[in-house]
């Protein structure tokens, strides 16, 4: 537990006073609270919300929230424009369908880059001030539907590729993030702001991205709703990268009905992450995905448990408890448990060194990284090695919390795609082959089930997809998830399951803010 200063408790006291008067006083900001886009967008139907009150509505809890929870990093200097557009849009245009994020608030992890007046640096000073060429793909996306660009959200400082003992919702720029269910606990990253940021109803809906972990952990621990789309499913294009082979951008949100509106919004083609994105939009279902918000989504779909290790309760009496409830609950929706499964060499998967993802992704990130740094407009590093210099000389602006960068300097040190790193992605290749996709085969899984984010790894190195479903609370408060993953491409089924087990429970509560 972390312990908490005096001044920030006396903070802390006069938010539950600001919370409890807003309640009290402003009945619209119950009726935003908690809202989801289906809500939204039918006030805005009926007139009785605007854009622009829905985006200063957001402003105001930033300002009153993000001094303790420190979610954000910028906020869009014009925010409020853009909803005046979309307020002038849908007044013009009555009987046009317009896209459901048409004038939504919506916040991306600072490491989705922006042609506009806001940074995009990955939470890192060294990046401050550098000009991108121009916005990342999933944000012309976004423009082109409407959407109100709402600001940055904090992460871990180069989506946890700074250093092995970063501290998680952390970055130099941002500072540390908070868990506002309980704020001394984990929040969890590296998308730690766009996650705690949706929780606390700071913004409508947020994007993050996923090496390994960085939407469906903070997902869980900050009771929303991660979507991580396969691999090449949303544009990597103009995102600070980690590893074009893992890396992915989806939403984080309350519910899934939201998260599935962003996923609409971001997934197809782009010319500038043209391979991953030509061959992943076979995946893409005629109509959208909102057809597979289906109330009885988990009708006749087989669930494989992987007891080992996922499944391991100790000193976890709530979680224990809460998934044997939720076994039932699955079962009388109709799904199919298929119990004591394994997946070959899991222990392996699971541990960074051994399967060779440490060195693969080390060695891949350098590569990335250099070559993102180089297609920058102007910017004050253009290299790994730079970057590296910038925070040995900035070490007072950076070191803050005696943050090393153990990570960036472990890849500086590799040497692009040698012997190494090739046996280490023909392992990777093997591992996924022989474990995951071999189970999910032979008995006709639609996705695996475990409490939690344990079960990363088995999903990056594949590049397959996975959604993180509020699931409950433990004794202290703090927030768990249920993780559904399935194969490439199986989205569809993925938002069925998560869909079907989210309306059977409704678990998620709004924070609470505990210390
Ligand atoms: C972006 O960074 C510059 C400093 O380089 C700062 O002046 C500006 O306010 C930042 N933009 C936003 C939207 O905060
Ligand atoms: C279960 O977890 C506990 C504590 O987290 C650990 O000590 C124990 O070895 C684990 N048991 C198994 C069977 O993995
Ligand atoms: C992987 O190796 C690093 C560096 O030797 C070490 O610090 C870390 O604890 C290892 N991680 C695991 C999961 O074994």
């Amino acid at each position: 537990m972390v312990n908490i200063p005096i001044r920030f408790r006396l903070f802390l006291r006069y938010l539950c006073l600001l919370s409890s008067l807003s309640l009290v006083f402003t009945s619209q900001a119950i009726s935003i609270r908690e809202a989801s886009i289906s809500d939204l967008q039918l006030a805005f139907k009926q007139n009785r919300l605007t854009s622009r009150q829905l985006t200063k509505f957001y402003l105001g809890e930033i300002r009153r929230l993000n001094p303790v929870l420190r979610a954000i990093i910028e906020v869009n200097p014009d925010a409020l424009n853009q909803a005046d557009r979309a307020d002038r849009e849908r007044k013009a245009e009555k009987h046009v369908l317009l896209s459901s994020l048409h004038g939504i608030p919506v916040l991306l992890k600072d490491s989705i880059a922006t042609k506009d007046k806001q940074n995009t640096t990955a939470g890192s000073f060294a990046l401050l001030g550098s000009v991108v060429a121009r916005d990342a793909g999933v944000v012309a996306r976004l423009r082109r539907a409407g959407a109100v660009i709402l600001g940055k959200a904090n992460l871990n400082e180069w989506s946890g590729f700074r250093s092995l003992t970063q501290p998680n919702g952390w970055s130099a720029r941002g500072g540390q993030g908070r868990n506002p269910y309980v704020l001394s606990a984990d929040p969890c990253g590296s998308s730690g702001g766009s996650a705690i940021a949706v929780a606390a109803n700071m913004v409508a809906v947020s994007l993050g991205t996923e090496t390994d972990g960085s939407i469906l952990c903070p997902a869980s621990v900050n009771s929303a709703v991660g979507i991580k789309p396969t691999v090449g499913l949303s544009s990597r294009a103009g995102v600070i990268p980690i590893t074009p082979r893992q890396d992915t951008v989806g939403p984080i949100c309350r519910t899934v009905s939201d998260a599935v509106d962003v996923l609409d919004a971001i997934v197809g083609y782009d010319p500038n992450d043209a391979k991953a994105t030509r061959e992943a939009s076979k995946y893409l279902p005629q109509g959208g995905y909102r057809q597979f918000l289906k109330v009885h989504g988990l009708h006749g779909k087989r669930l494989g448990i992987v007891r080992h290790p996922f499944f391991n309760f100790t000193n976890k009496p709530s979680q224990a408890l809460a998934f044997t409830k939720h076994f039932a609950t699955l079962r009388q929706a109709g799904a199919v448990l298929v119990d004591n499964l394994k997946i070959k060499n899991i222990d392996v998967i699971l541990n960074f060194n051994l399967s060779g993802e440490g060195t693969a992704v080390l060695a891949e990130f350098k590569i990335a990284l250099d070559a993102y740094l180089e297609e920058l407009v102007s910017s004050p590093v253009r290299s790994l090695a730079d970057v590296i210099a910038f925070n040995q000389k900035n070490s007072k602006l950076e070191m803050t919390n005696q943050v090393d960068q153990s990570i960036l300097l472990a890849s500086e040190f590799t040497n692009g795609i040698g012997s190494a790193e090739k046996a280490a992605l023909s392992n990777l290749g093997k591992l996924t082959r022989e474990g995951f996709e071999k189970l999910m085969m032979r008995y006709e899984l639609d996705a695996v089930m475990t409490p939690g984010f344990d079960f990363t790894p088995v999903l990056a190195i594949g590049g397959f997809p996975g959604i993180s479903v509020p699931a409950g609370y433990d004794t202290e408060g703090v927030p768990f998830g249920i993780c559904f993953g399935g194969l490439q491409g199986s989205e569809p089924k993925l938002i069925e399951i998560g869909y079907g087990f989210e309306q059977a429970t409704k678990i998620r509560e709004p924070p609470s803010f505990r210390p």
